[in-house]
C-alpha cells in the first residue's frame, strides 16, 4: 500500500505554534518518505559538505559521500574551490578517496588523471581512439556556496542561491564572526540509527534539558529560559540562554569577538539551516553536527568542534580546548541515548501524533518547511508531481 503522505501533511499544515504536534511516527521509518525527502528535501537543498579551512591549500582535496553520491570537494591551483563527482569519466571507478593534497587526481583503474578544477589532464592510449576529446571528459561540476565558511553543494542545481536564502540570517550569525572559528576537534560517530528528523528534532529544542541533560546543562541554561529566535523559510534559530548569576566563563561564553554585545556572553544560539546543517554557537566556540543520511531512520553522523580566534588567542588554550571537547561530547552522548531510544519506539509500530509544548517552537518551523518542501502544503506542487512519479499521495 502507497505511504498515506496525508498523515505528514495534517502535522506540517497545523497553522498555529500553539497548536503544534509532531509528525506521525511513520515518517521517520518509511522508505517512500525518505525517497521524496531525497529529492525534494537533500537533492533540491543546500548540504554542507566541510569547512573551508579543510582546503588549507592550493591542490588540497576533501572526499565525502552525499546520498549515496561521490564527491571531492577541490581547491584547484587558482585557489578556487569546486565540488566535483569523484566517478572517473572513463568507467566510474571512484578517483580518490580521503583527503590530501594533489596536483591531480589519478583514476587508479586505467589511470586517467584531472586536474583539481576537473578537466581531465591525461587518459593514456587514448590519442587512438578517433575523435576522443579530453574536453567531454571532464568530471561532473556540482554547484556549490560558500557561507561563513561552510561548503554546501546543491545536488540537483536547482536551489535558490544559498545567500538569498541565508540573507536574514546573516545579522544575527554576524557578530560572532563564525566564518574565521577554527576546528579544533573532528569526531565520528559513525551509523546510527536514527533518523534525520529525530536529529534535528532533538537539536531544535531545549525542552528536554531537564531530560537527559539535567545533570549537564540544565542548572546552567535551563530548558524554560530558552526562546525562538529569527525563523525564515530556510532557516531557524533558537537562544538557550544562561541562569542569573553564571559568568561569561572560557570554555563557552568567553572570550569572543569584539562585535558581540554583552547579551551575547549569557547565551548560545542554536540554529538549523534546512535541511540538515545544525550548530550550537557561542563567543568562544562553535560546534556542528554533520548528519549524512543514509535511508529511513539511519544517518552517519559527525560533529566538529571549533574555536573563536579569541579564544584560540587566550592563554592555556589546551586546558580549555580539552575542557571545551570533553563537555561537548559528553552532552552529545546524553542526546544520541535518547535519539536511539526514540527511533527503536518508531520502529515498534508506536502510533499516535504527539502534541508539542511552547519550547519545540522550531519543530513546528522544521515541519511547515518539511510540508513546502514536500509539496504538501496548500499552494505547492504535490509530491505525486515528482518526475520519478514513484510518489503517491
Ligand atoms: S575507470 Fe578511471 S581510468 Fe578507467
Ligand atoms: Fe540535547
Amino acid at each position: 500500500m502507497p505511504f498515506d503522505f496525508s498523515r505528514i501533511a495534517a502535522s506540517c499544515a497545523v497553522e498555529s505554534p500553539d497548536r503544534a504536534v509532531t509528525l506521525p511516527p511513520e515518517a521517520y521509518a518509511s522508505d517512500e518518505v525518505f525517497a521524496a525527502e531525497t529529492d525534494r528535501v537533500f537533492k533540491h537543498g543546500w548540504i554542507p559538505l566541510c569547512r573551508v579551512e579543510q582546503l588549507p591549500v592550493d591542490g588540497s582535496y576533501y572526499s565525502i559521500d552525499v546520498l549515496g553520491i561521490p564527491l571531492v570537494v577541490t581547491r584547484d591551483r587558482h585557489s578556487d574551490i569546486r565540488v566535483l563527482s569523484r566517478n572517473c569519466t572513463h568507467r566510474w571507478m571512484e578517483i580518490c578517496n580521503g583527503a590530501g593534497t594533489a596536483n591531480v587526481l589519478q583514476c587508479p583503474y586505467h589511470l586517467w588523471s584531472f586536474g583539481l578544477d576537473g578537466h581531465l589532464a591525461g587518459a593514456p592510449e587514448m590519442k587512438h581512439s578517433p575523435g576522443f576529446d579530453r574536453k567531454d571528459f571532464g568530471l561532473k561540476v556540482f554547484r556549490h556556496e560558500i557561507w561563513k565558511g561552510f561548503v554546501f553543494v546543491n545536488i540537483d542545481g536547482r536551489a535558490a542561491p544559498l545567500a538569498d536564502q541565508l540573507r536574514a540570517l546573516d545579522p544575527i550569525v554576524d557578530p560572532y564572526d563564525f566564518e574565521n572559528y577554527r576546528i579544533v576537534e573532528q569526531t565520528e560517530w559513525g551509523v546510527c540509527e536514527w533518523d534525520w528528523k529525530v536529529m534535528v528534532d532533538n537539536f531544535m529544542e531545549c525542552y528536554h534539558h531537564i531530560g537527559p541533560h539535567r545533570q549537564s546543562l540544565e542548572a546552567e541554561f535551563p530548558a524554560t529560559s530558552s526562546y525562538t529566535g529569527e525563523v525564515g523559510d530556510h532557516f531557524t534559530t533558537m537562544w538557550s540562554q544562561q541562569a542569573p548569576g553564571y559568568p561569561a566563563e572560557p570554555p563557552f561564553m568567553a572570550p569572543g569577538a569584539a562585535t558581540l554585545s554583552p547579551e551575547h556572553s549569557h547565551k548560545m544560539l542554536i540554529f538549523a539551516v534546512y535541511p540538515l546543517l545544525l550548530i550550537a554557537l557561542g563567543p568562544g566556540f562553535m560546534w556542528w553536527l554533520k548528519v549524512l543520511p543514509l535511508g529511513a531512520g539511519r544517518i552517519d553522523l559527525y560533529l566538529d568542534i571549533t574555536m573563536s580566534p579569541a579564544a584560540l588567542a587566550a592563554p592555556a588554550l589546551d586546558e580549555r580546548r580539552s575542557q571545551l571537547i570533553k563537555s561537548i561530547c559528553d552532552i552529545h552522548r546524553e542526546d544520541l541515548d535518547v535519539c536511539a531510544a526514540v527511533q527503536r519506539a518508531i520502529n515498534s509500530g508506536v502510533t499516535g501524533v504527539g502534541r508539542l509544548s511552547h519550547l519545540e517552537r522550531p519543530l513546528w518551523e522544521f515541519y511547515r518547511y518539511l510540508g513546502r518542501e514536500l509539496g504538501l502544503l496548500a499552494g505547492t506542487p504535490p509530491v505525486a508531481s515528482d518526475a520519478r512519479g514513484v510518489i503517491r499521495r
